[in-house]
Parts: structure tokens; C-alpha cells; sequence
């Protein structure tokens, strides 16, 4: 099974020196500060996002040596990155991230929003301080679109209306953007062409989208492998493509049937128990990995356009990381 630190492999050196741009951005004078940030610091994920940036950047690099953009871009989306999952686990009042407890499950909602506030803000300071207004605006654009999906996944919770158009605007908005213009960043970080740019982004848009789907797969696996709580999803009234897919092959009748399990999904576990039933017997899991298999494919088959080389090799083995994680 491939592993993040296979993938980041011929990032060694580069891994070093954006760790300490991160530590850099996450420290504070005031002691109490300083030890939340140090929880979020510890507490981060797997680092895809920054490494698709440094890969990235690397593969399109005329120099051997990558300069301050590559690492100001690859902190920039972490800190996003970051700032976004703190606030989302007060949206969804989720205790567990990463298989530990959320920062509002140690510090509670008040200074979860604070600090993910801070965290924003370190982001746009250090933007402003680096003076690549290229680069920054192009990041930045990603935080618009992350509350963008946010707050149209949460009209949707409401309405039930739930299409594949909605929901693949939404994953890209929430997901896939923040994946696009990772990729994207770290080939303007190196000042190549913009059509690469656009490949980059492309490159991203699909393993991102296909990111969230697991992600949306993996919501149904239990709590001990993930992490995370299992059906969380369906708690909070989400519709993601396991049961869009079966929603899709329903008659009107079952379809009413499953979205009334839905509603009451928050307050009854039997709803919950059930939805999951007749997800497993519609095969809603295995439609919705067929759907990811195809942006993994889409994402290989442009990384397939480059030259060979190490970074190369890792951007395959990302893609196939993306489909095969269980957590
Ligand atoms: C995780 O998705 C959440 C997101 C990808 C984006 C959340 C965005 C906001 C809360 C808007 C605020 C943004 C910023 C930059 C402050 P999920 O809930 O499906 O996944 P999960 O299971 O990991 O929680
Ligand atoms: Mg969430």
C-alpha cells in the first residue's frame, strides 16, 4: 500500500524547510496562544495539499533548488487548509479529528472560531509581508470557494433536493478547488507557463474531487478506522454520492421513503441503521468508487504527460493513494 511517506520522497529536503515555515506561522508570544497553536500544529493531517504544491512546483522548477514562493504557497493552502477544518468542526460539532479530539473538542466553539479567525489572518499577513501578489490572489481565491461549498451543502441539508450537478459544485467548491489551485500554485510558484498552470490545476480538480468522494465513502466505515464518527454524514442531513447514487435508481415512492429516513436520520438511529441497509444492498458505496476510479483515471492520465522523474512517480503514487486510503 502506498504511504505519504513514500510519496514524499523526493521531497526530503524541501518537507524540512516548510515545516519550519508552519512552526513559524503557528507560534505566539502569550503562552496559553501559543499552546493552542501548538495543538493544531501537532494535530494537522497527512500534509497532501502542501506536498501536491512542493511536487508540483519541483516537477515544473528550471532551478534544483526551490525558492520562498514554493514555500510560501505550500504554507499558504495548509493554513487554509487548517483554518477551514476548525471552523467545519464547529459547523458540525465534531469532537473527533484525525483520530484525536477536534480543537473545539479540547478548547470548545469560542476558541475554535478564534483561532481559526487568527489562523486566516497569520495566512493573509504573511501574503501581504511576501508581496507575490500572483501567487497570494490565487491561493486567497480558494477560501471564497471553500465557504461558497459550504454554505451551498448546507441549503442543501435543508431542501433534500440533492442532484449529481449540486453535489459534484459542491465537493468542488468545498474539496476540489483547494486541490486545484495547490497544484496550480506550486507550478505558478516556479513561474511556469500558464498553460501548465492550467494542467496543474486540473491535475488537483480531479484528485480532489476524487478525495472527497472517499472522504464521503469513508463516512460510512467505523469509528476505528477512520477516526471519525461513522455516519456523521447522514446525522447532519448530508446527501453524498453513496446515497445520491441509490436516490438516483429509486422509484418516487422509495425515494420519498429513504429521504424521510434522512430527516429524522439526527434524532433516531434506527433511520440511520436503515439508510445504511439500503445503501449496502444498492451497492451505493461500490457506484460511488466507480465515479472516483474516473477522476483518479482523469489524474493519471495527465500526469502521464510528463517527462519521467521522481516527482512524477510520486504524483502517480498520490493518485493512487487518494483511492486506496482507509482513513
Ligand atoms: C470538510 O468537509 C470541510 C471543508 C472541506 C470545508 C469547510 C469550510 C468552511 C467551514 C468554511 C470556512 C472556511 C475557511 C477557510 C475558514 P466535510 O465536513 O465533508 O469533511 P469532514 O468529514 O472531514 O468533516
Ligand atoms: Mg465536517
Amino acid at each position: 500500500m502506498t504511504t505519504l511517506e513514500q510519496i514524499k520522497q523526493p521531497l526530503t529536503e524541501e518537507w524540512i524547510r516548510y515545516e519550519q515555515y508552519m512552526r513559524m506561522a503557528l507560534t505566539n508570544t502569550n503562552k496559553n496562544i501559543n499552546d493552542i497553536l501548538t495543538y493544531v500544529l501537532v494535530n494537522r493531517g497527512k500534509g497532501v495539499r502542501p506536498a501536491l504544491v512542493l511536487l508540483m512546483a519541483k516537477i515544473h522548477s528550471a532551478t534544483v533548488e526551490l525558492d520562498e514562493r514554493a514555500y510560501q504557497a505550500a504554507m499558504l493552502v495548509e493554513l487554509v487548509h487548517n483554518a477551514s477544518l476548525i471552523h467545519d468542526d464547529v459547523v458540525d460539532q465534531s469532537f473527533v479529528r484525525h483520530g484525536k479530539k477536534s480543537l473545539m473538542g479540547q478548547f470548545g466553539s469560542h476558541i475554535s472560531i478564534v483561532i481559526g479567525d487568527m489562523i486566516l489572518a497569520t495566512a493573509f499577513l504573511s501574503s501581504m509581508k511576501s508581496g507575490y501578489y500572483d501567487l497570494n490572489t490565487y491561493v486567497v481565491e480558494a477560501v471564497n470557494r471553500l465557504c461558497e461549498g459550504e454554505l451551498l451543502q448546507d441549503e442543501q441539508t435543508k431542501t433534500l433536493g440533492m442532484t449529481r450537478e449540486a453535489y459534484y459544485d459542491i465537493i468542488c467548491r468545498k474539496t476540489a478547488s483547494l486541490f486545484a489551485i495547490s497544484a496550480g500554485a506550486g507550478a505558478l510558484a516556479v513561474h511556469a507557463a500558464d498553460e501548465q498552470v492550467k494542467k496543474a490545476w486540473q491535475i488537483g480538480y480531479n484528485i480532489g474531487m476524487a478525495f472527497q468522494i472517499k472522504d464521503d465513502i469513508l463516512d460510512f466505515a467505523p469509528e476505528s478506522q477512520t477516526g471519525k464518527p461513522s455516519c456523521g454524514d447522514l446525522r447532519e442531513h448530508k446527501i453524498t454520492l453513496p446515497l445520491l447514487t441509490v436516490l438516483e435508481k429509486s422509484s418516487d415512492e422509495e425515494r420519498a421513503e429513504i429521504l424521510a429516513l434522512v430527516r429524522r436520520a439526527d434524532e433516531d438511529e434506527e433511520c440511520v441503521t436503515k439508510l445504511c441497509e439500503i445503501i449496502d444492498a444498492q451497492g451505493g458505496k461500490e457506484m460511488a468508487s466507480q465515479v472516483m476510479n474516473e477522476f483518479i483515471d482523469a489524474a493519471h492520465a495527465l500526469v502521464a504527460e510528463y517527462p519521467e522523474s521522481p516527482c512524477k512517480e510520486s504524483l502517480r503514487l498520490l493518485c493512487d493513494f487518494i483511492g486506496g486510503r482507509t482513513l
